[in-house]
């Protein structure tokens, strides 16, 4: 494994490591998206003889997969899928997470739907008491942006269009800042509802099983 350069580098491969436990032999692996996930990778890596290849949240990790030689599999062709590894932007007592940081959030949040088991892997700098101090994404289809903004003011957040930025699936990203979020489910589902979202980076409803935290005092885990 490369030699993480931070504190906080240290802390996400610690996370990283930490979830290989939960990598079952023979099986295929889910594979989140960023900058833990991407120690998550190069960990994987050392067992890659001993899985049956990988499902992949974003183009940027199918990449970094196959160059670390995993098959990376068409999620339409894998029906069964134990366990998904993946960060997250923050997270809750409650496992109730705010992910898309990296705009991967769509293809992340599906393969959370099919996986059995969501490990979250993440420094102990993304708990949190509440949700929302990091702004929640939500990926539209580009011709719906100015409508999506405009229902999303009604719902109190004030959305920022992420300029510049296309998902893998050709769409856009609104920032949504100054959420003041009392319900995670309720406004995932309302923001669900808004024709023209595609998804949004609430994960309440579909929340994490496990989440390993790392921090100066060593691994938590929380959940089973
Ligand atoms: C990617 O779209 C996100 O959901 C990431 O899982 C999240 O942003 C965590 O990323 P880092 O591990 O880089 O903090």
């Amino acid at each position: 494994m490369a030699t993480p350069q931070s504190h906080a580098d240290q802390l996400k491969a610690q996370a990283a490591q930490a979830a290989l436990k939960f990598v079952q032999e023979g099986q295929i692996v889910g594979v989140g998206t960023g900058s833990t996930v991407n120690f998550f990778i190069e960990a994987l890596a050392s067992m890659k003889h001993d899985i049956a290849g990988a499902v992949s949240s974003s183009e940027a990790s199918t990449a970094r997969l196959k160059a670390h030689g995993i098959e990376v599999h068409e999620l339409n062709n894998v029906s069964d899928l134990p366990v998904y590894i993946d960060g997250a932007d923050e997270i809750d007592a409650h496992l109730r997470m705010v992910k898309g940081g990296g705009g991967a959030l769509t293809r992340e949040k599906i393969i959370a739907a099919v996986a059995q088991k969501f490990v979250c892997i993440a420094d102990s700098s993304k708990q949190v008491g509440r949700l929302g101090g990091f702004p929640v994404p939500v990926e539209v289809i580009p011709m719906a942006r100015s409508y999506v903004a405009r229902q999303i003011v009604q719902l109190g957040g004030d959305p920022v269009w992420r300029q510049g930025f296309v998902t893998d699936n050709g769409n856009l990203i609104l920032d949504i800042h100054n959420f003041d979020i009392l319900d995670p489910v309720q406004l995932e589902q309302q923001l669900n509802n808004i024709v023209g979202v595609v998804t949004n980076g609430l994960f309440a409803q579909r929340g994490a099983n496990i989440a390993l935290i790392a921090s100066p005092d060593g691994i938590i885990q929380l959940g089973k």
